[in-house]
């Protein structure tokens, strides 16, 4: 069976159709109506399968008078109103595995190791396509985590339930969660990082003269001696500050 029409029409400041002279012939492909306008030599056409065909390639096709070729091949028209589901490591179970009908429904299941990710099942579409959209079949092992820059991790393997640990170098401290679980193939959390921890700071003086410095250092001692709060010793050293400053420059 082979039937195909093309309807070419000459868009002016109407649309009306015409022969299409001006355009090259697209490429005829069985089993399709072709539905395509014709501009100033570009055209513009749409595939269409007839009934108990579905759609492989690219539907749209354009002619351009400048490059002088059509943009894509031509697609083709196959027998079977869905493509035939691809399940890699699982099974498919329907009525009929060959040809898919408008509304027919098929089931997935996946290997053993193998985890489904998606629907499992699907139904084909008046519109040539399934939905639920088709699955895919996923081993459930985890690909080894990001390993942190200055840390290492510790793990019996990468199987679905399995935990790694992560440990940062001396001085490096962990951010993050330290277990990670592996589950159906993705860990449970990002990797963790290790930073540098911060060297211990010497009380350090905010004052650029020394005197200075030294005298309210004392006196900081002093006062966190006498049990004050860190928000009482706050105050009182901006008092201080203010005195030894009046004390400067007077
Ligand atoms: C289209 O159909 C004709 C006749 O059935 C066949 O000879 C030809 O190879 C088909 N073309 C394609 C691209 O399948
Ligand atoms: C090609 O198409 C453009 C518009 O897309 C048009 O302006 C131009 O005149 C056309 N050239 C020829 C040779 O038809
Ligand atoms: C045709 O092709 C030329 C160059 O490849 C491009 O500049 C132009 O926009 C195209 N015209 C259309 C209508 O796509
Ligand atoms: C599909 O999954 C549902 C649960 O999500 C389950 O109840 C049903 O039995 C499954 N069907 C098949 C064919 O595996
Ligand atoms: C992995 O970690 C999870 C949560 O932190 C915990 O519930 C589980 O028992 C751990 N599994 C193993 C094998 O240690």
């Amino acid at each position: 069976m082979k039937s195909w029409f093309i309807s070419c029409i000459l868009v002016t400041e109407w649309l009306l159709p015409t022969s299409g002279e001006d355009c090259p012939s697209p490429p005829p492909v069985n089993n399709s109506i072709l539905v395509g306008t014709c501009m100033e030599g570009n055209f513009l056409g749409t595939y269409i399968c007839i009934t108990g065909y579905h759609l492989v390639g690219k539907k749209e096709l354009l002619y351009n008078n400048t490059s002088l070729e059509w943009d894509s091949p031509a697609p083709i028209c196959r027998l079977g109103h869905c493509p035939i589901p691809v399940l890699v490591n699982g099974q498919m179970n329907s009525s009929n595995l060959e040809h898919f009908s408008d509304g027919d429904v098929v089931t997935f299941e996946c290997d053993t190791d193998y985890i489904l990710k998606g629907s499992n099942w699907s139904q084909c579409q008046e519109d040539h396509t399934w939905i639920p959209p088709l699955p895919i079949c996923r081993t459930g092992q985890c690909t080894p985590p990001r390993k942190p820059e200055n840390g290492h991790f510790k793990t019996k393997g990468f199987n679905s339930g399995t935990n790694v640990t992560f440990y940062c170098d001396d001085g490096y401290q962990l951010i993050g969660p330290q277990s990670l679980q592996c589950m159906d193939g993705e860990w449970s959390h990002e990797s963790p990082i290790c930073e540098k921890m911060e060297a211990k700071k010497e009380e350090s003086c905010v004052f650029q003269e020394n005197n200075i410095c030294e005298t309210v250092q004392k006196w900081i001692q002093y006062q966190k001696a006498s049990g004050q709060t860190l928000e009482e010793l706050k105050y009182s050293l901006e008092i201080k500050k203010l005195q030894l400053e009046k004390i400067k420059f007077s």
